[in-house]
């Protein structure tokens, strides 16, 4: 199958001081390494989700372009109190149907020694709930301030680990999201 598809690699907090965005920019360029693949930088901040939830008012309208083209999404979120960021929460429960049937992958971020995993694993059901497929793999960014440079570069010591991390993920991702367009518009 060589027909292109799409990822949106969300980032998942708007937070002005964010580090997890040096992980989000470190995945979407991984992802831009595969044939075939266009990548959709999502930055909550771009976007404005008024009221509160699932109603037209709510909705930004480039927001539902993106999400409606996408095949998959790679989500990369933060911990915030053994939980993912509101502003996750907030835009990814502005669209419903336009996720069904569709592939996503998760990475955790932390300053900690946990890389995320509680806001990983408390996200997963949301995503479920949204028609979304998860990947079996999840890549963590546990101490995101040893892995990447102050101007978001990883660092050389660090580059190998995290890009088989990513890398491997990417690729269930993609997989994934391929089989389920090919079911999308087969079945
Ligand atoms: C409101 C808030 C709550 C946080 N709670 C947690 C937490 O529960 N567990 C954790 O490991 N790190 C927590 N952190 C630290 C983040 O892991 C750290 O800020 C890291 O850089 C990733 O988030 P960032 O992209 O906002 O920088 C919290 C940070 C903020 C701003």
């Amino acid at each position: 199958m060589d027909e292109r598809i799409t990822i949106a690699v969300i980032q998942g907090t708007m937070r002005e001081q964010r580090q997890s965005s040096k992980a989000a920019r470190f995945v979407a360029e991984v992802g831009k390494q595969f044939e075939g693949v266009d990548i959709v930088f999502v930055d909550p901040a771009d976007f404005s989700f008024p009221n509160s939830g699932k109603d037209t008012e709510g909705k930004d309208p480039r927001y539902t372009e993106i999400v409606t083209k996408a095949d998959g999404f790679f989500i990369v979120t933060p911990e915030y109190n053994h939980s993912y960021p509101g502003a996750l929460k907030r835009m990814l429960d502005s669209e419903y149907a336009a996720y069904h049937r569709k592939a996503v992958a998760v990475a955790g971020v932390s300053n900690g020694d946990w890389g995320g995993t509680r806001a990983v694993e408390g996200l997963l059901p949301a995503l479920r709930s949204l028609g979304l497929l998860p990947v079996r793999l999840t890549a963590y960014f546990p101490r995101v301030q040893d892995i990447f440079e102050e101007n978001g570069q990883i660092k050389s010591d660090q580059a190998d680990k995290y890009t088989k991390a990513v890398k491997g993920e990417f690729a269930e991702l993609i997989w994934t999201a391929r089989a389920l367009k090919w079911g999308r518009g087969n079945l």
